[in-house]
């Protein structure tokens, strides 16, 4: 197993924020995993798991031990007559294998191209993008106990998945008391990908497209190459201006809520859920409060899209934070709500 010292983070954050892990491991194998637990022991600092390096914002340089997750491999587990089984390594590329499995004929993860990350981050946030979400795609992951070197294996309704939410997000002393966060480390996901595969074209941006091409029954491949554009033209692309996709959950609200609001502002975007509750787009809120193209710093709000946060170049973790904090407080005073950020700051 490769142990580097203080190895400059830059590459591995999308953020692009400038800082250096005191020690990191490449984890490349399950028993590079199984060395790196038992390091664990020594290192009263304790770890941080790095995947894609899309979801964290780093406020300093890392005392707690990294464990780079560069577990490879693309495989179809099982083909059965109602679907495809199909596994990838933690630290294969989320994007990739998105396209991987189209290249295969095997259709269901177009919806959620794009998406900056590795495989083994995607369960932990439950990523989601144009009417899809992992879950509805998962079948199992095998993680290591960092407590207790075993490895184990989980199918969905064990990872507890909620909106960008998951068991792997809450440690035991939370509220229901369960929680693997700190504890698991996901070296593969499977996927269970349906023959009956049917497009998912709801959401508004891929109706527009199919409207504006004049093509109502879209292939899997197509509906890839449409949720890449819309991508493309909402978010910045990392390599060019840092970010962390959407800074901030979209928050659920009470019909109550939602009706007091309208009666102050009656534009607000809200879409009613299953469960009664009614999602806010954060974003709009965000907007609403006047915060697009303001910075702190070098951290600025997209002038494109005002739920994601970017580097305009050389910005610290401070700066992201202390944006995201006016942001926070600016729409609480506002509309009287709490926006909850997505990534994790460490
Ligand atoms: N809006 C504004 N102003 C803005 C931004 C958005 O008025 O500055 C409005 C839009 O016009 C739209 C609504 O807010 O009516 C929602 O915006 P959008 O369609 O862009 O989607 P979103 O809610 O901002 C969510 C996910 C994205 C995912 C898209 C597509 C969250 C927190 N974000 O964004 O996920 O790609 O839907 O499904 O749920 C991510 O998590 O990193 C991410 C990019």
């Amino acid at each position: 197993m490769n142990v580097s010292h203080n190895v400059p983070l830059q590459p591995y954050n999308s953020f692009g924020i400038v800082a250096k892990a005191y020690s990191l491991l490449q984890i490349c194998t399950e028993a590079n995993a199984v060395e790196a637990q038992k390091r664990l022991k020594s290192h009263p600092e304790g770890h941080c798991v790095l995947g894609g390096g899309s979801n964290i914002v780093l406020t300093g340089d890392v005392k707690p031990l990294v464990l780079k997750m560069e577990i490879l491999g693309k495989r179809l587990v099982v083909e059965t007559d109602k679907a495809w089984i199909v596994e990838a390594g933690a630290g294969e590329n989320w994007h990739e294998l998105v396209t991987w499995t189209l290249q295969q004929g095997w259709p269901g993860l177009e919806n959620l191209a794009l998406i900056p990350g590795s495989v083994g981050a995607s369960p932990v946030q439950n990523i989601g993008a144009y009417g899809v979400e992992l879950q509805d795609r998962f079948e199992s992951l095998d993680a290591l106990d960092l407590l207790t070197g075993q490895v184990f294996t989980l199918n969905a309704a064990q990872c507890a998945f909620g909106y960008r939410d998951s068991v792997f997000k809450h440690t035991s002393s939370g509220p229901n008391g369960i929680g693997l966060s700190g504890r698991a480390l996901i070296l593969r996901v499977r996927f269970h990908l349906p023959k009956n595969w049917k497009p998912v074209l709801g959401y508004l941006d891929l109706e527009k497209k199919m409207a504006e091409t004049g093509i109502s029954n879209p292939t899997a491949l197509q509906i890839c190459d449409w949720v890449c554009s819309i991508r493309r033209s909402k978010l910045p692309d990392p390599k060019v201006l840092g970010n962390a996709g959407s800074f901030f959950k979209n928050p659920t609200v009470t019909p109550e809520q939602c009706a007091d609001i309208i009666a102050r502002d009656p534009k607000v975007v809200h879409y009613p859920m299953p469960d009664g509750s009614i999602k806010l787009a954060a974003g709009w809120l965000i907007d609403a409060c006047g915060w697009k193209g303001k910075s702190v710093g070098n951290a600025a709000v997209y002038e494109k899209q005002a739920l994601v946060l970017v580097n305009l170049g050389g910005a610290t973790g401070g700066e992201v934070v202390t944006l995201a904090k006016a942001i926070q407080t600016s729409v609480y005073e506002r509309f009287g709500i709490r926006l909850e950020p997505e990534p994790v700051v460490i």
